[in-house]
């Protein structure tokens, strides 16, 4: 599977309706939703008000990555504003199954996200309670940061144990992916590359989604 999550932090907000009309024509699979709370993560972005222009001008999925501390207290809000998938980072909870109880109970999918500088093995025990990993190519809190080539070994190790476990949970990658690497992070193992700057900030976005899936 190669689908293309294009993240809306990176897009202009003084023209949301165009930039959500530009992803609903384009061959964009998901729209990826960046929410922080500048605790979790050094920056703030946005949250609850911009589900509601999200869903009402996009007609693509809303995958929530939620970069906050004490998730479980939230999921449920961003499931009845319409996510389609809610995520949240395994190191910033004790247990993550409150929380994934909570977004399964709810009917939405739910997500295991990890930034790069957690033990990768840690996702394992989780592989087949979630129907998502997210895997951090860069650390959580900005757009525009340079894609860490470990990751690579670290999508392969997940691939290999989920293909090892006959398991369909989806592996997405998220952080530094262009139009020159996400041939090499598909072929690694990922089913879902989330771009925010390669996709906003190019030339032709358009074509930037097309040439990642290439
Ligand atoms: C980083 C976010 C990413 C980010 C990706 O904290 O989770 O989704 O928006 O942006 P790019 O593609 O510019 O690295
Ligand atoms: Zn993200």
């Amino acid at each position: 599977m190669k689908l293309i999550a294009p993240s809306v932090l990176s897009a202009d907000f003084a023209h949301l309706e165009q930039e959500l009309q530009m992803i609903n024509r384009s061959q964009a699979d998901w729209l990826h939703i960046d929410v922080m709370d500048g605790s979790f993560v050094p920056n703030i972005s946005f949250g609850f008000p911009l589900m509601k222009p999200f869903r009402q001008y996009c007609t693509k999925p809303l995958d929530v990555h939620l970069m906050i501390v004490n998730p479980e207290k939230y999921v449920e809000r961003f499931c009845d504003a319409g996510a389609w998938s809610v995520g949240f980072h395994l190191e910033a909870v004790d247990d993550p199954m409150p929380a994934l109880n909570r977004i399964k109970a709810k009917g939405v999918r739910t997500c295991l996200t990890v930034n790069p500088d957690i033990d990768i093995t840690r996702l394992i025990p989780y592989l087949d309670r979630v129907d998502m990993v997210l895997i951090m190519s860069v650390f959580a809190g900005f757009g525009g940061q340079k894609f860490i080539p470990g990751t690579i070994d670290r999508i392969r190790l997940v691939r290999e144990e989920i293909t090892r476990r006959n398991l369909s949970t989806l592996i997405e990658v998220d952080g530094g992916i262009n139009t020159h690497n996400a041939a090499s992070v598909f072929e690694a193992g990922a089913d879902v590359l989330v771009a925010g700057s390669a996709v906003f900030g190019a030339e032709d976005p358009e074509k930037a989604i097309i040439q990642m899936k290439a």
